[in-house]
């Protein structure tokens, strides 16, 4: 938990006027990176997001993370990106749901927009991915941009979205996120803590990849500090024994009720059971990766197939065929994804 957070926001709230902090309490269990509604027209289809809303409440998911990667964030335009983020704000309360806003974008007033409008909608943080095209060159420079980008909406808490498959792997891959929270702490000056980190309101990381010898430092960095979110759903079990207590990822659209098991599981202590829904996930996740489903957004499909209509992706992803919406449903039954309601 970061500890300074609170004392640092207040007294940006005296400096600034504003009248109260978030509350913040650190993300545990589950978050869903939700599917963006489209219609056959590819335009945003709003009406979807209560059907989403109601079928997370039903697996027990109660966080969503609105237009991140899976989301299709980057084919959205900052009109669409806030309209969407006002669908899930107008739904949430009803379903007990806490909404994350990821607001990362290429253009720095895009995102700081993005980050502004989250805190008018009452979002319970912001998360933001580094930009995608010029890239960040250094930690530093990382972090300036971070702090930029949050710096909009101060007072909300944010979690950094490490995600290097994406954003660029042979820039990241030198990048230890470590080294992220101790130049945010320390201002990159001294390995000592200082009182001047140079964003006050990181409180977390979602971290999107397989080394979890680095989130492991991330997690215990400055005696957990900060809360780590885990972004690799075929590794969660892993991660739980690293440490872990929250997860975002894909698959818990749909299977919620599995990432749930393997982290109760986990915590009761019969591993054996939690490696069994473990493997239900790891199986899920290879049927994304069949080359027959090759330029498609299979997790998407799953979604529409389970009757919740989020519709086909945008490109350069293509809708599934006839063809393989049948080899998809019978993938499905194979791994024992059903429809829960
Ligand atoms: C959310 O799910 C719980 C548990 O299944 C259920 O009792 C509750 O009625 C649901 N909420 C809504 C608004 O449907
Ligand atoms: C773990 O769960 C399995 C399946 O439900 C059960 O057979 C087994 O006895 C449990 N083990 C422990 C140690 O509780």
């Amino acid at each position: 938990m970061r500890l300074a957070f609170a004392a640092v926001a207040i007294a940006a709230a005296c400096l600034q006027g504003a009248d109260a902090i978030m509350p913040y309490t650190p993300i545990t269990g589950l978050v869903a990176a939700v599917y963006t509604p489209f219609d056959e027209q590819l335009a945003l289809d709003t009406s979807v997001v209560v059907k989403q809303a109601a079928y997370l409440n039903a697996t027990g998911v109660h966080h969503v993370l609105v237009a991140g990667t899976t989301g299709e964030s980057v084919k959205l335009t900052v009109a669409e990106r806030k309209q969407l983020a006002e669908a899930w704000a107008a739904v949430a309360p009803t379903y007990g749901i806490n909404l994350f806003i990821h607001v990362g974008a290429n253009a720095m007033a895009d995102a700081q927009e993005l980050a502004r409008h989250a805190a008018s909608i009452k979002a319970a943080g912001l998360v933001a991915m580094s930009s995608t095209y010029f890239r960040p060159s250094s930690v530093d420079a990382l972090v300036s941009q971070l702090a930029d980008i949050f710096g909009a909406a101060p007072l909300l808490p944010a979690w950094y979205y490490h995600i290097p498959s994406m954003t660029g792997d042979n820039y990241f891959r030198g990048f230890d996120m470590h080294a992220l929270l101790v130049a945010d702490i320390t201002d990159g000056e001294t390995s000592l803590p200082t009182l001047r980190p140079r964003i006050p309101n990181l409180v977390g990381i979602k971290f999107t990849d397989y080394d979890l010898y680095t989130f492991k430092r991330c997690i215990d960095f400055n005696g957990g500090e900060f809360n780590l979110l885990y972004g690799r759903d075929e590794q969660l079990l892993g991660a739980a024994a690293m440490g872990a207590e929250g997860a975002v990822g894909s698959t818990y659209n749909f299977a919620g009720v599995w990432g749930n098991a393997v982290f109760a599981e986990f915590k009761s202590g019969n591993i054996s059971k939690a490696r069994e829904y473990q493997r239900s996930i790891v199986n899920l996740v290879a049927i994304y990766g069949k080359a027959e489903y090759a330029g498609t957004d299979p997790g998407k499909e799953i979604m529409n197939q389970l009757g919740v209509p989020v519709g086909p992706p945008r490109g350069p992803a293509k809708p599934m065929t006839a063809d393989q919406i049948t080899q998809l449903r019978a993938d499905m039954k194979a791994v024992g994804l059903i429809p829960v309601a």
